[in-house]
């Protein structure tokens, strides 16, 4: 029986801190639940732990918290990795086995299609098999968690969500809107949907929303092959600031300046009641406040300025967010 779901959607192109608001929600206890929805290896999240840096990429941060967690049928698993991330984990005295479970429909990603990944050059893929192994999903020639990996670490959903026990849910999302296969950039997209709409497709009915939480970074990265990254050196000064390297790849991430038309509508889509921005502080270091509105570059005078020109934008133009949040690094909760 679901008493409620909470969902983390990322409002952008990945990156804006979903792991560190994960980490933090699932720290208060609410949850008895923990679940990914979407993707795979191409996730990439840190969590700054008791002064600790750890990078999730498949594996749900409530094993951090000791909360059951799910990777659910949304995703894809490579059994290879996800072994060399457990044992990472437990390195840092997490009891992972006990407390991570796989749902019976999960897709493997299969040695020869991360091969086929490696060979893209068109979209800038992380390499993790990604593509290849949605697609034979959709094609129906893929094979599935139940049919591969230990019993041991099966479940199905639907007996954790639906039976006598009342379950609480957070759901944890990877990539972002901008990378959404029908709502990104297509084709420079992932393979998956990364909407609030991809949670409820693991196992909830939509009244169970309670809360969902839009993440966005005070500023925006891509990786991938576009080019996304206007000529200035501001950028450089901004990439070397906010540390932004990819956490699965470790490549650089391109940047931009928050754009407010994109926000809006990612905003708009996920029904958004709480959005909370990450990283202004990065800007405060930089000394620039800018933002993107119809297409031009709009300056701020200070921190509150633009935090105040964010707000009125989004509660003007976003009628289900209730709340809007700043937040600053370091991420350590
Ligand atoms: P998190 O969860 C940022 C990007 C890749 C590439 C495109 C397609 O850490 O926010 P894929 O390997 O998915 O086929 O690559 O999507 N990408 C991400 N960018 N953060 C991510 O995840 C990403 N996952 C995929 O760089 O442009
Ligand atoms: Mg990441």
């Amino acid at each position: 029986m679901i008493k409620f779901a909470d969902v983390i959607v990322d409002l952008q192109a990945g990156d804006t801190g979903k792991g560190k608001v994960a980490h933090a929600l699932s720290k208060m206890g609410e949850y008895t639940h923990v679940v990914r929805y979407n993707g795979g290896g191409n996730a990439g999240h840190t969590i700054y732990h008791n002064g600790e840096k750890f990078v999730t990429h498949f594996i749900p941060c409530g094993v951090i918290h000791g909360i059951r967690s799910i990777i659910g049928p949304g995703c894809i698993v490579d059994p290879f990795k996800l072994e060399s991330e457990i044992q990472e984990l437990e390195k840092g005295g997490f009891d992972v086995r006990n407390n991570l479970f796989i749902d019976k429909r999960v897709h493997i990603v299969l040695p020869h299609y991360i091969d086929e990944d490696i060979k893209d050059t068109m979209i800038g893929t992380t390499k993790t098999g990604n593509g290849p192994t949605y697609r034979n999903k959709y094609n129906r020639t893929g094979i599935r968690a139940e049919d591969y990996l230990p019993e041991s670490m099966i479940v199905d959903i639907y007996n954790e969500f639906h039976g006598t026990n009342e379950v609480s849910i957070l759901f944890e999302g990877a990539q972002g809107f901008e990378l959404d296969i029908d709502w990104g950039d297509y084709p420079y997209v992932t393979s998956s949907h990364c909407t609030v709409g991809s949670a409820i497709l693991n196992g909830v009915p939509p009244q169970s929303i309670r809360n969902v939480f839009g993440i966005a970074k005070a500023y925006r990265t891509y990786v991938g092959s576009k080019q996304f990254e206007p000529k200035s050196e501001v950028f450089d000064e901004i990439r070397e600031i906010g540390g932004e390297y990819g956490a699965t790849t470790g490549r650089k991430r391109q940047v931009n300046w928050i754009d407010m038309d994109d926000l809006i509508k990612a905003s708009n889509i996920n029904g958004v009641h709480t959005m909370i921005i990450n990283k202004i502080d990065v800007l405060e270091k930089l000394g620039q406040f800018n933002s993107i509105v119809g297409g031009s570059v709009v300056s701020h005078q200070s921190r509150n300025e633009m935090e105040k020109f964010i707000q009125d934008m989004i509660y003007k133009n976003c009628p289900t967010v209730r709340e809007i949040t700043f937040s600053v690094s370091p991420y350590d909760i």
